[in-house]
């Protein structure tokens, strides 16, 4: 059968997100709406991180976030819970190598110390593997929650003893699992709702939001080339004016 050709998409005249964040949202939706199980729409949300992991490659995005696990989804069914932490497990073990080998740097945001040593193993391994890759930076939010991040970072800078005097917002991103990087420019959350859900909540403040209608397991490389046009639309003032805004001194 013959391959789907790839569609040219042209970002030249556009200004790419250096960091883009995904709320990866629908993935129950998408399967119920095939009468497939909740687990099968989360094993069609991991396939599609190879197309948009492929996709910011192309587009030269230098940091991917995704939000794969919250504090919060342990409220979730407990096969459910399982089945997520067993598709985090199948991708490293599937995707790891060439992941690698596209120069990709797989950063954990989160706790891990709620998950199986199995779990825990395969991640460190995936992080001391590829700390050095260059191509791009991907963050698994996995046992995340921005809230926890903070007390987490809040404890770190006590037990340091830093002074209140020498807290400034540069050193207490230092802190965050996030250290070292930029801040997320775009973020994403598809299925089109409208809710942060506790993702980043420090390090998006001047984010720009895109709601993308589609379900996470349908959201690929056309539709990510969508929110970067989106994302050249929208005034990012950091909550300052317009240049020329208001120029009647009269
Ligand atoms: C939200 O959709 C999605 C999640 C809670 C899990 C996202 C996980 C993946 C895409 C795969 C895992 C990838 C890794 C790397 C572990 P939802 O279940 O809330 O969808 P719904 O709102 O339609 O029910």
């Amino acid at each position: 059968m013959a391959r789907k050709q790839k569609k040219p998409l042209d970002l030249s005249a556009y200004a790419v997100p250096r960091h883009v964040a995904i709320i990866m949202d629908g993935n129950g939706r998408w399967a119920r709406k095939r009468k497939l199980p909740r687990i099968a729409g989360h094993r069609a949300g991991a396939e599609n991180l190879r197309r948009i992991i492929n996709a910011c490659v192309e587009f030269d995005i230098q940091v991917l976030t995704i939000y794969a696990f919250s504090t919060e989804n342990w409220g979730r069914p407990e096969r459910e819970v399982q089945g997520l932490m067993n598709i985090f497990a199948r991708v490293l073990d599937q995707e790891l190598d060439d992941l690698h080998a596209q120069g990709i740097c797989i950063h954990h945001l989160g706790d891990m110390s709620g998950v199986s040593q199995n779990l825990q193993e395969k991640v460190m391994h995936a992080l001391e593997l590829t700390k050095d890759n260059q191509t791009l930076t991907l963050n698994i939010a996995f046992n995340y929650g921005g809230r926890a991040e903070i007390l987490h970072a809040a404890r770190a800078i006590l037990s340091d003893g830093v002074s209140p005097d020498d807290l400034t917002e540069e050193l207490f991103s230092s802190y965050l699992f996030t250290g070292g990087l930029p801040d997320p420019d775009l973020v994403i959350r598809t299925s089109g709702e409208l809710r942060v859900s506790n993702f980043l909540i420090w390090q998006a403040a001047y984010a720009e939001y895109y709601p993308a209608p589609a379900y996470w397991p349908d959201f690929g490389r056309e539709e990510l080339f969508e929110a970067i046009v989106a994302f050249n639309k929208r005034d990012r003032r950091y909550g300052l004016v317009t240049e020329g805004a208001d120029t009647n001194t009269s």
